[in-house]
């Protein structure tokens, strides 16, 4: 059974509160039971952290024996070299994922500093976003 993880970053704990006309109403933590109904032939786990230094950690502790992690920094996608830095040190391939189009909104918000340290990117699709980070693990 392939061990996946999604990290979630800074913020992210309050989905389904936060700014909904963006981020939508439905709170992670309910929105990860159907996504491990769906994916019950996946080890699927979840880590939220709003502390860069947690983040990190947790990368290091996955990232020489998981299949996959579906990294979703929050902010710190436009702030984080350390961040970055962990996933070039690590075996374990990272998509990064966004639940809004980054593209569409402030400049700031265009550049990232993980994404070149990715397999690739996944932004859009509300939190759908994950599941195709999931899915992309699955079918490589
Ligand atoms: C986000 C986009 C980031 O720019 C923002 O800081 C977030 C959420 C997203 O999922 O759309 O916290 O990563």
């Amino acid at each position: 059974m392939k061990k996946i993880i999604i990290i979630n970053g800074p913020n992210l704990n309050l989905l389904g509160v936060r700014e909904p006309s963006i981020y939508g109403n439905q709170s992670f933590v309910k929105f990860f039971e159907t996504l491990k109904e769906n994916y019950n032939h996946v080890n699927l786990e979840y880590f939220q952290s709003n502390h860069e230094g947690e983040i990190i950690d947790k990368i290091h502790e996955v990232g020489f024996s998981y299949d996959g992690i579906v990294l979703n920094a929050g902010a710190y996608t436009h702030t984080s070299v350390a961040i970055g830095d962990a996933i070039s040190a690590i075996d374990t391939p990272v998509v990064e994922v966004h639940i809004s189009n980054v593209h569409k909104r402030e400049s700031f918000r265009h550049h990232s500093y993980l994404a070149a340290h990715c397999t690739g990117v996944i932004c859009g699709f509300g939190l759908n976003s994950y599941s195709l980070g999931v899915q992309s693990f699955l079918s490589a």
